[in-house]
Formats: structure tokens, sequence, C-alpha cells
């Protein structure tokens, strides 16, 4: 009898080991809308202390708008219900997709309250994005480089043949000026081929353990001078004692100085650049990142899913297109990340992130 009894009910200090142990956040809300509990998860993923934020409206603790529906005079609350939802919000820099539900608590016809279920999807959120992006890079490496090659053997034999015609014309033909310059629009062809096919290589060699800090300041020293001519403010906050990870200096360098220089061209008339680097924990592994923030024009959502694609540029003439395929390139190589996304006040903000391999958060100090 006493088997059924305990089995029953739970003691408070095995209740809160339980809360504690479930890595989907838990929030009780007020009818009012207000916070009464937040369990350790949602505490972490918020960076907040349950003090700070207890008897606040729970649409400030999601950074959402205090007259939405989950607001505190929000509909909601009415019969503290809420289906799966996907909210993107915003915690300092740190970008969060999560999806959100509320269950009533209490009587359904009258709740004491809700349960806020939060899980933290921006994992899955940001790796779609990427292989969407992966994806559409490599069906148009592949296709680029097949194209290349069935475009320059029969230009050899055209450049063979204009200049056998050419042998064949009196010294004074005015044609030999004209067979000239298609010599030189074949030349043409030819150089966007091999850069075409420049493409299909990998762009990294041997991978070392490095800082990305040092990789960071190295980059910024040579874009500084830029920053001052363009009156861009340049912000860095940089993370201390973020962990080594192996990486290919050269190549990270040129991944990190292709976003700067757009984030650059994107603020001709001045602005802040904002580069910052830290350590930051997914569900599955634990990253360093760096971002790069401008307050420049922002991308268009038709041009978004465009960017990383090879030779797309909105720079005309002035751009080849190429700079963030190279970075998109260089992270895919490192099996890193490349992600971005128009920041609400305005600018565009690109973050690069490599995985910590798992032996250094094993025995780190
Ligand atoms: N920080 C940014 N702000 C606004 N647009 C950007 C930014 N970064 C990249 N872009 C857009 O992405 C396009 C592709 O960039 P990239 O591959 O470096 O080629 P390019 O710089 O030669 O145009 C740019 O033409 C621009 O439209
Ligand atoms: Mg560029």
């Amino acid at each position: 009898m006493a088997r059924t009894a305990s089995a029953r009910t739970l003691d408070p200090e095995s209740a809160q080991l339980c809360l504690a142990a479930l890595d989907i956040g838990l929030c009780v809300v007020g009818r009012g809308g207000d916070v009464r509990y937040l369990n350790p998860t949602v505490q972490e993923l918020f960076e907040v202390r349950s003090e700070e934020i207890l008897g606040a409206p729970v649409s400030e603790l999601l950074g959402l708008a205090h007259d939405g529906p989950l607001g505190p005079e929000g509909e909601v609350w009415r019969r503290c219900v809420l289906p799966p939802t996907q909210i993107l919000t915003q915690r300092g820099e740190k970008e969060l997709a999560l999806e959100c539900r509320i269950v009533p608590l209490g009587r359904k016809s009258r709740p004491d309250g809700g349960l806020l279920l939060i899980e933290d999807i921006s994992e899955s959120a940001e790796e779609q994005a990427f292989q969407r992006n992966i994806d559409r890079f490599s069906s148009m490496g592949s296709i680029s480089a097949v194209f290349a090659h069935e475009i320059r053997n029969p230009l050899t034999g055209i450049r063979t043949t204009i200049q056998f015609v050419e042998t064949k014309l009196p010294d004074d033909s005015a044609l030999r000026g004209d067979l000239d310059d298609a010599i030189k629009e074949l030349d043409r062809i030819e150089q966007f081929t091999t850069d075409l096919l420049q493409f299909a290589r990998p762009k990294i060699s041997a991978l070392e353990p490095a800082n990305l800090n040092d990789l960071i300041e190295k980059v910024l020293g040579n874009v500084s001078a830029r920053c001052e001519e363009q009156q861009v403010q340049l912000k860095r906050e940089l993370t201390e004692e973020l962990p080594e990870i192996p990486l290919d200096a050269d190549a990270v360098q040129q991944a990190l100085l292709n976003i700067i220089i757009n984030a650059l061209d994107a603020m001709p008339t001045g602005g802040t650049l904002r580069v910052s680097s830290s350590t930051r924990r997914y569900r599955t592994r634990r990253a360093v990142e760096v971002a790069v923030a401008d307050t420049g024009t922002g991308i268009s959502e038709e041009h978004m899913e465009k960017i990383f694609d090879p030779f797309f540029t909105t720079r005309g003439a002035g751009g080849t297109g190429l700079g963030l395929s190279i970075a998109l390139q260089v992270a895919k190589e490192h099996n890193g990340r490349i992600y971005v996304r128009n920041r609400p006040q305005g600018g565009a903000i690109f973050r690069l992130s490599f995985r910590v391999p798992d032996e250094s958060e094993g025995n780190g100090s």
C-alpha cells in the first residue's frame, strides 16, 4: 500500500531534480501573464536568474511586444493555451529560434495559469538554412565544372580557326582588327571558365590548433585604415580565453576578410562595424564563433537565398560574387557553419562558427 502512495507523490527535492534535469524549458505563468517559476534550462537559455524576472510579464522574458498575444493583456491568458508556435527573438547578440507552447494548469474551464514549454530549436533552424545554401552551392559547383569543361574544349577549336583565317588575310586587311577583337572576347570567356574551375578546388589545406581571436586581430589590422577612411567605427568584443581549435589560418582569415569587406561595402557613408567572438553551446555541440555585425543596408528577402551562390553580386562590375561563396566553402571544409541574418535594428550580421572538438570539452581546464 505504501508503495502506491509514494509512487503517486514526489517529494519537493526530487521534483526540483526532475525540473533541473529536463532539457526543455519550463516556465510557470500566472493568469496575468506574469512569470512565477523558471527551470534552470530557461535561466540558461535566456541568461537570466529567477529573481531578476519573477513577477515580470513573460513577454519580457521572451523579448516580445507587451501588447501582443503573450503580453500581460494578451488573449492567450484567457484560456492559458498556446498551440506549438515558433518564435524568433534575441537575447543580447544571441539569436534564438524557439518553439513555445502553453498548456493550462488546474481546471481547464478556469485555469490558475499556464505552463509554458520552451524548446530551443535555434540549431536546427540555422542548420536548415546552412544546408540549403550548401545544397545550392554544391549543385551549382558541379554544374559549373561541367559547364566550364564543355565550353573550354570548343574554345580552343574556335581560336585555332580564327588564327588560321587570319593567316589567309592580306597584311593590310581591315578584317584583322575584327578577328583580334574576337580573340580578346575569347580570352575573356577563357578567364571566366578558369575562375569557374578554380571553384571546384578545395580551399583549405593543413589544420593547426589556433585561437580565433588572433586571426580576427590580424584581419582587423588589415582593414582598420579602410574603416577610418569610410568613417566606420570599429568595435571589438572579443571573449578572452577561447579554446584553440584546428583551423587553416589563411583560409579562415580570407573568409573573415571577405565578410568584413562586404560589411564595409554595405556602409559607404559610415556606420559601425562590430566584430565579436564567443563560445556557444548548442544542444549537440560546442562552438567558437565570430560575428560580424554592420549597420548598413541589410539584405533583401529576395537576395538572401542567393548571396552565397558563386558569381551572385549586387555590386555590378565592382563585384565578383565570389567573396561569400569562398567563405561558405571554407566553413564547409572545416565542418563549420556560416549564418546570416538581418538585424532588427538595421544592417546584417554574419556568424562564422567552428565546432570545438569533443576531447577538449572533456579535459578542459
Ligand atoms: N553585410 C552585407 N550587407 C548587405 N549586403 C551584403 C552584405 N554581405 C553580402 N551582401 C550581398 O551579398 C552579395 C554577394 O557578396 P560576395 O559574395 O562577397 O560578392 P561581391 O562582394 O563581389 O558582390 C553582395 O553583392 C551583396 O548584395
Ligand atoms: Mg564581397
